[in-house]
């Protein structure tokens, strides 16, 4: 039944069944556990955190039509009838001939550019995710981030700030098509902000592929928000059924990789599906070497049943409006305290603009790490740096300042209600109104990929 449109609210589409005790510790305490991290994030035991909102993936509350589709999870090794439920769920919405189960998204990026990049291959992307870069990366291949100009300014507003460079990828692709075997466009544009892609954009990308004949990929991860995205704000797509829309971009792609820890709603899992059969075969025998048999991946039937159920809840129109209404929500009152955010908001997290905010701390002393620590010392928030300590690190073991000094605060799915959000907003405001006497950090230890996971920082001075 349709919300009324005389009240404004927008309400959690569920109540609450099951409840998780949070424990509180003195800020005295949290300084503690941090210093004994190494002043790293990902270090801290998940019970030492208040609000978690180091991200959104598979952070998500279960339904219960979730939890019972898990007693059906039938554990046949080969053709089990959980695999059949999940390839229907899938294929509903993206209809790909070959679906390929996965543990997660990374496992799937592990077999697509093992199967096709490697040395002199280059692969464009609007912005590459951390893990997505990292596997394009191991093969010996270049990632090439594409994003329009104003997606990498971050008080630029634009309704789609997600969208390819449509010119700059056209020069590319002049110049070295043959070393592309791929385009891929991410969806929602995680490390530019959650920030959708307009299915205008997506058009024009499948245009220069088909020009240059090179295929187009999906990192889907987050479809289903920027399809609520594309309702909202695209001309001609306000009277579309969200699974509607996620067909058409499905139907303009040539494959993708997905996490289903994101939209799907589940704590585990992934695919990569795609149209070209050659392609198929060879990722296939790549997943039986390191993931399993085809019908199950590397995931357990009760697994494959929670993500075919997520995937019919998150097309939800109810839960998309509250999903990205509660993150505006958010948002818009840091805005209006004068914190430095990236606008508009994005799907699945707001990002604090850490190079704005701290002005005294130089992208190479880090803004975002230092600003993530003050979070989590004041208030026991966790938030996520997504800057120069993520993408700093060049190949040669040299660094220069990414694009962006952000901290990303993740919204796990039906997880914090609207009080959760009211005293995150208290503490980041507090934090703001102090961030001048907040230190820069050095690293003090760090392995040659994905730094941020594991690295040890000291504060400078
Ligand atoms: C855009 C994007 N691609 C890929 C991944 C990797 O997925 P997973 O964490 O399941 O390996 C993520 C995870 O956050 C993501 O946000």
């Amino acid at each position: 039944m349709a919300m009324p449109d005389r009240f404004r609210t927008i309400i959690e589409p569920f109540r609450i069944h099951s409840v998780e005790p949070l424990r509180f510790l003195t800020e005295g305490e949290r300084r503690e556990r941090i210093v004994a991290a190494g002043y790293n994030l990902f270090d801290l035991h998940a019970d030492d955190v208040l609000i978690d909102l180091l991200t959104d993936s598979g952070t998500g509350a279960m339904s219960r039509d979730q939890w019972a589709a898990i007693q059906h999870g039938d554990e046949s090794y080969a053709g089990s009838p959980s695999w059949f439920v999940f390839l229907e769920a899938v294929q509903e919405l993206f209809p790909f001939p070959h679906v390929i189960p996965t543990h997660q998204g990374r496992a799937a990026e592990k077999i697509l550019f093992n199967a096709i990049a490697g040395p002199g291959k280059v692969v464009p992307n609007n912005t590459h995710f951390d893990t997505t870069r990292a596997n394009v990366e191991f093969t010996g291949a270049e990632a090439v981030d594409l994003v329009i100009p104003e997606g990498r300014d971050p008080a630029a507003d634009h309704p789609f700030k997600g969208n390819m460079d449509l010119a700059r990828l056209e020069a590319l692709l002049a110049q070295r098509a043959a070393d592309v075997p791929v385009v891929f466009v991410t969806v929602t544009n995680n490390s530019g902000g959650g920030q959708p892609v307009s299915l205008e954009n997506l058009r024009g990308v499948r245009d220069l592929c088909d020009r240059f004949g090179v295929p187009l990929f999906l990192d889907a991860c987050r479809f289903a928000e920027n399809a609520w995205f594309m309702k909202l704000r695209e001309p001609g797509c306000e009277d579309r059924d969200v699974p509607d829309i996620v067909r058409e971009m499905a139907s303009l792609a040539d494959g993708m990789t997905m996490s289903a820890k994101k939209d799907p709603m589940a704590n585990i899992g992934g695919w990569l599906a795609m149209r070209d059969d050659a392609w198929a075969e060879r990722c296939r025998n790549l997943l039986i070497l390191t993931e399993g048999f085809p019908t199950y991946g590397g995931l357990a039937g009760r697994d494959l049943e929670a993500i075919a159920q997520g995937l019919r809840e998150c097309v939800d129109e109810h839960y998309l409006r509250y999903r990205i209404r509660s993150t505006a929500y958010l948002a818009e009152a840091l805005d209006r305290a004068g914190v430095p955010i990236v606008r508009p908001a994005g799907g699945h997290a707001v990002y604090l603009d850490a190079r704005a905010l701290l002005p005294h701390v130089p992208p190479l002393a880090y803004p975002g790490q230092a600003l993530a620590v003050a979070l989590y010392e004041t208030g026991g928030i966790r938030g996520c740096e997504i800057g120069t300590v993520m993408f700093g690190r060049r190949l040669d073991g040299t660094e220069e300042p990414a694009a962006m000094d952000l901290v990303r605060l993740a919204i796990p799915r039906r997880t914090y209600t609207q009080s959760h959000m009211d005293y995150v907003i208290e503490v980041v405001t507090d934090v703001a109104s102090r961030a001048g006497d907040l230190p820069g950090y050095q690293i003090v230890e760090q392995p040659p990929q994905l730094r941020h996971f594991t690295a040890r920082f000291a504060p400078l001075g």
